[in-house]
């Protein structure tokens, strides 16, 4: 190959039909990821199909674990079990995973990241990396900010979060029952358990025995993997609300030392990928509308939690694009990570070829 000739990089898509998968090609696109063939791959119902990206026509192909030969990163969006099937498979054959499900994310051999908050923990991946779930995700830069200035002790955290949250039948499920509405026809749910449409209902995923959700948990537990901070005190109510796209997210902090809500201002917007958007006298705060088709993660209505002694109380709103930031343009991150370091090989592998005397880790 010439020396001009782009250093061949396979990137799969699986799930690519999906939500997810179809913003992780677009957000690829966009940012003029490096690859030199991407696959797309989704279940027998979307196989055979073509997509077209970026002006050429690619065919949908089967997810089966040959499906991975040859391909160094693999983008899954497809489920967990999915993700529980074919990963490892992936793996095995040289290629690295950055897993949207959650059947990874706790697995304390499988790094948890948000791109850019803990960036470092991509060094000892073995094959499979987890993205979070999206309303963990756009949580972590800020509270990064927090973590590393005045440290936190507890934080509860309420969440408003749309539909897109829950794929693509959730969508057309809520335009089909606003359109209901508006002709005075009788609204008909089937993806949630009530109809969404003018609802909110406090239940994402399934009821656990502590009576949090599946989904408020995750808010718990990756956040505490995700920070470094196994002992963060956190608690979470997550409710559905009849958004298309975009989480929104109240927040109360209780945090090691004072902070005035000027100096978290200063903090928040200091840190990569976050904009405070914070002029309530001109009605100026985050808007889930607004964040929508955008990567950054949006802070505002920042204020002192007067019901935490000693200025150690803090409240704000966090909104963020639950398909981009919360999923497609985290993962494809991820993966920029992995090009920029040279980090797609497994910690494992690249640590071997340094001690004997090749490529360093
Ligand atoms: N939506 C979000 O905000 C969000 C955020 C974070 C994480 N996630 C996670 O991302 C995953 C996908 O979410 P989504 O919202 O994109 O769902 P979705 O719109 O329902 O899409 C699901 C995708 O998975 C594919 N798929 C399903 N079963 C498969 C199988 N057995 N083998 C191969 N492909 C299969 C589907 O392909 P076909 O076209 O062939 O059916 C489709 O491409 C889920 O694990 C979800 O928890 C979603």
């Amino acid at each position: 190959m010439p020396e001009t000739s782009p250093k061949p990089l396979v990137v799969a898509v699986v799930g690519a039909t999906g939500a997810v998968g179809r913003t992780m090609i677009q957000v690829l696109t966009e940012k003029q990821f490096p690859y030199t063939e991407l696959r797309l791959l989704a279940s027998e119902r979307s196989a055979g199909r073509t997509v077209t990206v970026a002006d050429r026509d690619i065919t949908v192909e089967l997810a089966t674990p040959e499906a991975f030969e040859g391909v160094d990163i693999a983008l899954f969006s497809a489920g967990g079990g999915t993700s529980k099937e074919l990963a490892p498979e992936a793996a095995k054959r040289g290629c690295t995973v950055i897993d949207n499900s959650s059947a990874w994310r706790m697995d304390p051999a499988v790094p948890l990241v948000v791109s850019q908050v803990n960036p470092d923990d991509l060094d000892w991946h073995e094959g499979i990396i987890a993205n979070p779930n999206c309303s963990t995700m756009q949580l972590m830069p800020p509270l990064l900010a927090l973590r590393d200035a005045v440290g936190i002790e507890r934080m509860v955290v309420d969440t408003y979060q749309a539909v897109a949250g829950t794929g693509h039948k959730a969508i057309v499920e809520l335009e089909e029952q606003v359109r209901a509405h508006a002709e005075g026809r009788e609204k008909v749910a089937n993806v949630y358990p009530h109809v969404i449409g003018f609802n909110a209902l406090p239940h994402i995923d399934v009821f656990l025995d502590n009576g949090y959700t599946k989904e408020e948990w995750k808010v718990v537990t990756e956040s505490r993997k995700i920070l470094h901070l196994p002992d963060l005190r956190v608690s979470c109510t997550a409710v559905r609300v009849p958004v298309f796209v975009s989480h929104s997210e109240a927040v109360h902090v209780e945090t090691r030392e004072p902070i005035a809500p000027a100096r978290a201002r200063e903090l928040f917007a200091a840190v990569k990928g976050v904009v405070v958007q914070d002029d309530p006298a001109n009605n100026v705060y985050p808007l889930a509308m607004e964040a929508a088709g955008s990567d950054e993660v949006f802070v505002g209505r920042i204020r002192q939690d007067p019901s935490i002694p000693d200025g150690r109380g803090l409240a704000f709103w966090v909104v963020s694009d639950n398909l981009r930031k919360g999923a497609a343009s985290n993962a494809v991150e991820i993966a920029e990570v992995l090009v920029e370091r040279d980090w797609i090989r497994k910690g494992s592998e690249r640590r071997a070829a340094a001690a004997a005397g090749g490529s360093p880790a």
